[in-house]
């Protein structure tokens, strides 16, 4: 037995158009998965599937926007029944919107919630449905740094983040018993289209380097394999944690 296959398994990428969701998609494509690429940019979605076919992989479209529960739950309801149950569910999708408390328009602050937070609960929700009755499942949340700490400017997506750290394990604590591992990747500074305004400023760049203990910012692939680990029975009896892929960040004052 190959504890860490997914070969076979069927994965919904939330927000897997680009960046760190697209590589997701890609790594468990690799490990044998068929892949779903949702995304609330459809172009963006269909181009990253038609790459993804391309390379030899199984990959499906589902696009609709996290925050819309109707939709949600009448695109996972047609994914089900076009292509078979979703086994992994990666919530991924995610957005920063920066303002510093004492300015910060509500409307930024729901945003920003609305995406990370509450877009996960409501894929979940519609996935793991049949998950229960399956008897079967893997929930990965994608969480973050600022779901321990944070900088000035970030109170809304820390507050998302923290809260789906807590969110993955009252996920775990309902739904464990039914063999659905609910656990979380928290990723450190990873260079994607997110963060290239943040490594183009050269003080900023210093910082993280100079902040991480390996001395450098993270890449899409350094998370492949906590993903598959978290995706496959190797992970079977791991509920509710959440693994940092930070370079060491998290250790170091
Ligand atoms: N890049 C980093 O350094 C970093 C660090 C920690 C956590 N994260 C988290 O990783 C995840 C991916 O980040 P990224 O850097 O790849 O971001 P990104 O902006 O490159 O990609 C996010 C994708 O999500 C899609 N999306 C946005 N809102 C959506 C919605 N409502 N419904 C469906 N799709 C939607 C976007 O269209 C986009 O394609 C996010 O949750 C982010 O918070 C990123």
């Amino acid at each position: 037995m190959n504890l860490f296959s997914i070969k076979g398994r069927r994965a919904l990428i939330t927000g897997s158009g680009r960046g760190l969701g697209l590589r997701f998609a890609e790594g468990l494509a690799e490990a044998g998965a068929e892949v779903v690429i949702n995304d609330v940019d459809a172009a963006r979605a269909e181009t990253a599937a038609a790459v993804l076919r391309a390379k030899g992989c199984a990959a499906h479209t589902a696009i609709f926007n996290v925050t819309d529960p109707a939709a949600v739950r009448a695109g996972v309801q047609q994914l089900e029944q076009s292509a078979g149950p979703v086994d992994i569910l990666i919530n991924n999708a995610g957005i920063h919107r920066y303002g510093a408390l004492l300015e910060l328009d509500v409307a930024k602050w729901r945003e920003v919630l609305d995406v990370n937070l509450t877009g996960a609960f409501l894929a979940a929700q519609a996935v793991a449905a049949g998950m229960v009755a399956r008897r079967r499942g893997k929930i990965i949340n994608i969480c973050s740094l600022m779901s321990e700490g944070g900088r000035p400017t970030t109170g809304n997506y820390m507050a998302a983040k923290g809260g789906l750290k807590m969110l993955t394990k009252s996920m775990t604590v309902e739904w464990a018993r039914h063999n659905i591992q609910a656990n979380g990747i928290g990723p450190g500074y990873i260079l994607s289209d997110m963060t290239a305004h943040l490594a183009a400023q050269p003080d900023f760049d210093a910082w993280v380097k100079g902040r991480t203990p390996a001395g450098r910012w993270g890449t899409p692939d350094d998370l492949v394999g906590a993903a598959v680990f978290l995706a496959s029975p190797a992970s079977d009896f791991v509920n509710g944690q959440i693994i940092y892929v930070d370079g060491g960040w998290l250790s170091a004052l």
